[in-house]
C-alpha cells in the first residue's frame, strides 16, 4: 500500500510529527513498508499528485489561524483526487480551546475533504523562542503571555491518527 505523508511548517515540529506518523505506520500495519511511504516536506519540496498513492495524510502548522501556504495549495490543486483516496488530515498547533479548534479546522481544510477524510486530528504544538528573531520572540511573548518554551506535542494524537486511517482500511493484517 502506497501512502503520502505531505506536510508544511516552518520550525520543525511538524517535520517531526510527519516523521513520526511515517514510523508508526510502518511499524502497526503489515501491508506499509519503509519503501511504501513518501514523506514531502511541502516548504522544500514539490507537491506530489496523489495518483498512485492509496492513502494521503496531509497537514501542517498554524501561523496566525491559518493553516501554512503551501498546505492549502496542495489541498486546493489535488482536491478532487484527495477525495478518492483515503485521506487523513492534521494540524499542529498550540490552541486547546475546543471552539477555535473548530474554527481553525474549518478555514484550514475544505468542507468536503473534512467529510471525506478518515481521521482529522490535532498533534498539538511547539515553540522554541531561540529559533525566533527578536520582533518575532516580541510577538510571541505577548501571544503567549511568557517567554518560556512551549511543548505540547502529542505524540499520543500520532497512535490515535494512525488508527483511524488503518482500522477500517483492514491494513493492519498480513502483508498480501
Ligand atoms: C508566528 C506564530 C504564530 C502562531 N499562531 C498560532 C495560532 O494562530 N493558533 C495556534 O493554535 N497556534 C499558533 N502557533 C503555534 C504553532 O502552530 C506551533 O508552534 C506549531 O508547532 C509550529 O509548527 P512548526 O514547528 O512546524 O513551525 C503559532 C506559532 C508561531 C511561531
Amino acid at each position: 500500500m502506497k501512502v503520502l505523508i505531505a506536510y508544511g511548517g516552518k520550525h520543525g515540529s511538524t517535520k517531526e510529527m510527519a516523521g513520526k506518523i511515517a514510523s508508526e505506520l510502518e511499524s502497526v500495519s503489515a501491508q506499509i513498508s519503509p519503501e511504501d511511504v513518501d514523506l514531502i516536506d511541502l516548504r522544500t519540496q514539490k507537491a506530489p499528485d496523489p495518483d498512485g498513492y492509496d492513502m494521503v495524510i496531509a497537514g501542517g502548522a498554524v501561523y496566525m489561524g491559518s493553516l501554512y501556504k503551501s498546505v492549502r495549495g496542495f489541498l486546493e490543486k489535488y482536491r478532487v483526487k484527495l477525495l478518492e483516496r483515503r485521506l487523513g488530515l492534521f494540524l499542529t498547533c498550540l490552541t486547546e480551546d475546543e471552539g477555535e479548534l473548530e474554527q481553525t479546522f474549518a478555514k484550514s481544510f475544505p468542507a468536503d475533504l473534512r467529510e471525506h477524510a478518515a481521521a482529522e486530528v490535532n498533534l498539538g504544538g511547539r515553540i522554541v523562542f531561540s529559533n525566533h528573531n527578536r520582533i518575532s520572540r516580541g510577538m510571541l511573548k505577548k501571544v503567549t503571555g511568557s517567554e518560556e518554551d512551549i511543548d505540547k506535542l502529542n505524540p499520543e494524537q500520532v497512535q490515535h491518527i494512525v488508527h483511524l486511517m488503518t482500522e477500517e482500511a483492514g491494513t493492519t493484517g498480513e502483508a498480501k
